[in-house]
């Protein structure tokens, strides 16, 4: 048979149809961009013959205000992400949600846990070879045909014939429905300014070359939006939006040009506008594939610097998190969020994110807290799944960090005014020492302290000091000579402990500085020199800041002091300081030779031991 004659023997009306869903059966109804709104309507809204339905569905966008409530005996939703649409029959607990990752829904269905019996779903046009293509919407639709008893499809001409795994043979399907309408659309909320700042500090933490998972919501998607002036960036993500065709356009994404193999673009659901719906149609740059594949761990492994990028509702302070019911405004649903943070952070210089708003959008709760505010919400990102957490004050990265350095790093990052209760709560769980001391509130991260440079071969990061910083500077002071301990502290320590170096990490801002210099690739973040200046009690008259630097041994001689004493110099003028001085013991040969190299006018008193060489600004 042509395919052309049994293409329309399956062709038949939403009216001959009514009858096939039976009571207590279970429909899948494809959902997203692709849900076939006619069918739907015709078929479940509309149907009176339904009685005591499970109709399954992923990510639900539309239609659904009430799905479940008004509709009482007929059917019941069962989904596995929940759109703000379909809070009402949450609230009521007219509507079921099944948390659960995407590559535990494909095994639910594919190895039979639930058994549908129709499934509804929507096609293109057939092409010239009489298949069909599931179009924008890719999902897990194979599996749910392919399992189904009876498949419905709509046929609408407006469903784009995609590029991967999206053509359905006419065999599959049992009746056709022809009927053209605009697909379903999809826009996130405009940003807000913290929204936008939480996506640049997300976008800091990807180079070039990476390639991302984004997760669903308006985070990730402010997210993406930063991206663009990168280069070379690939995608492999659940969940593409117009934001993707906006990176492609700007040249953010590899291209074949570029040597790429591959495809730039690899995902499996299109949500969003005719914008990323024309971007897909026919584009061999992209590539929707089963959802079962795009997330299997086997597969993202094989990527080198993985970046995903996830939103969450709250991160409590040993550094798990959680999507959910409290605000109304949000979706939410595990899918492959979890999978993705867990092995992003396994790939070779690979990232899992979790982003989120340090508050509520009303300001009036922190998002960082002590313990979640919300029995329902589900917990996504577990304590030993966590690596960078991003708010619009920084990122921290947890991997590694013990629940007393997550609590901490989490504070530096939470809201100013949450920080002191947020200490206050993590000292009474004696998650933090209870001498533990932030610095000022009003003392502001002076983040334009930061540079990347070389000295000879080897390359550092120079930035602000930071109170998670502590262990980090004790393993310096630990790696120093005893005579550089004396020169730097000016009498004989055998240790520094917490009590004295939280001192050091301690900084106020507004009056003093401390600079770090980090070695880059190293992944103990290790702190190889650190110099000081803070305001000098004793003087009076005139404003003095006192300086003190020290250089781990195996770093010296690379001309770090040096730099360190220049950067402070100039840092100390605009603190308003008239003069830098330096105690520095007479034997000191390197320090005094740092400060002669300085060449500025200085004058040098003595005592016995020591000098105290005063810089004028
Ligand atoms: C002093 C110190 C900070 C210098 O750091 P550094 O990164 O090695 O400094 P630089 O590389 O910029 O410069 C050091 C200079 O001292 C010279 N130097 C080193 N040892 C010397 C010595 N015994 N006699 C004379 N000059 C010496 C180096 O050759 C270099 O000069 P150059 O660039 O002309 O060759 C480091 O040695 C240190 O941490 N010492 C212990 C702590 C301390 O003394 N802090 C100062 C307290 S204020």
């Amino acid at each position: 048979m042509l395919w052309e004659a049994e293409y329309a023997s399956k062709v038949t009306t939403t009216e001959r149809l009514l009858e096939i869903i039976q009571p207590g059966s279970c429909v899948y109804v494809e959902s997203g961009c692709g849900e076939p709104q006619y069918l739907t309507k015709h078929l479940i809204f509309d149907n009176m013959s339904l009685s005591d339905v499970h109709v399954y569905t992923s990510v639900p966008l539309r239609c659904y205000a009430d799905y479940g409530g008004d509709f009482g005996s007929r059917f019941r939703i069962q989904t596995f992400f929940v759109a703000p649409a379909m809070r009402s029959a949450f609230a009521e607990g007219q509507a079921d949600h099944l948390p659960l990752s995407t590559v535990g829904m494909f095994k639910l269905f594919h190895e039979g846990y639930i058994r549908i019996n129709t499934a509804i779903i929507q096609l293109s046009r057939p092409n010239e070879e009489g298949m069909l293509s599931l179009g924008v919407m890719v999902d897990i639709m194979r599996t749910i045909i392919g399992k189904a008893e009876k498949v419905i499809a709509q046929v609408n001409r407006h469903m784009p014939v995609t590029n991967g795994d999206s053509l359905i043979p006419l065999s599959d399907l049992d009746y056709i429905v022809e009927h053209d309408e605009p697909l379903v659309t999809f826009s996130q909320e405009e940003p807000d300014p913290e929204i936008i700042e939480v996506g640049r500090n997300v976008a800091r933490l990807v180079d070039d070359g990476a390639t991302i998972q984004m997760g669903f919501g308006r985070i990730p998607e402010a997210a993406m939006h930063c991206l663009q002036g990168k280069r070379n960036l690939r995608i492999h993500s659940e969940i593409i939006t117009d934001t993707v065709v906006d990176l492609a356009a700007g040249g953010a994404l590899a291209s074949r040009e570029d040597g790429v193999v591959a495809n730039a673009v690899t995902s499996s659901l299109c949500i969003g506008s005719a914008k990323v719906f024309d971007y897909v149609r026919e584009n061999p740059e992209v590539e929707l594939q089963d959802l079962s594949a795009i997330c299997d761990p086997a597969l993202i492994l094989h990527h080198e610097r993985f970046i995903a990028i996830n939103g969450a509702m709250e991160i409590d302070l040993t550094g798990q998190s959680c999507v959910g019911l409290g605000d109304p405004t949000s979706f939410y649903g595990a899918l492959g969020h979890a999978v993705f943070n867990r092995t992003a952070m396994f790939t070779p210089g690979g990232k899992g994110i979790i982003a989120l708003r340090s508050t509520s959008r009303d300001g009036r709760r922190s998002r960082i807290v002590p313990e979640f505010t919300d029995a329902r919400i589900g917990i996504i990102t577990t304590q030993s799944d966590v690596n960078y957490v991003v708010t619009e004050y920084g990122s921290v990265n947890l991997f590694g960090k013990s629940i007393r350095e997550r609590a901490l790093a989490l504070i530096t990052i939470a809201h100013p005014r949450f920080r002191p209760w947020l200490l206050e709560e993590a000292k009474r769980k004696k998650y933090l020492y209870e001498d533990q001391v932030l610095p000022p509130d009003d003392a502001g991260f002076p983040g334009d302290h930061e540079e990347v440079r070389f000295f000879g071969e080897r390359e550092v990061r120079i930035r602000p000091i930071r109170v998670t910083d502590e262990r980090a500077i004790q393993n310096l002071f630990y790696a120093m000579s005893k005579d550089d301990r004396f020169h730097r502290f000016l009498r004989h320590m055998a240790s520094l402990h917490h009590k004295q170096a939280q001192y050091l990490v301690n900084v106020d801002h507004t009056k003093s500085m401390a600079l770090v210099v980090q070695a880059l690739g190293d992944k103990q973040e290790r702190i190889v020199a650190v110099a000081h200046i803070a305001p000098d009690e004793e003087s009076v008259g005139r404003r003095v800041c006192e300086f003190a630097v020290m250089v781990d041994p195996a770093w010296q001689g690379l001309g770090i002091g040096t730099h360190l004493f220049e950067s402070m110099i100039a840092i100390g003028r605009t603190l308003a300081y008239e003069i830098v001085r330096a105690i520095v013991w007479r034997d000191n040969h390197s320090m005094l030779k740092v400060l002669e190299k300085a060449a500025r006018p200085m004058s040098r008193s003595a005592d016995s031991h020591a000098y105290q060489v005063d810089i004028a600004l």
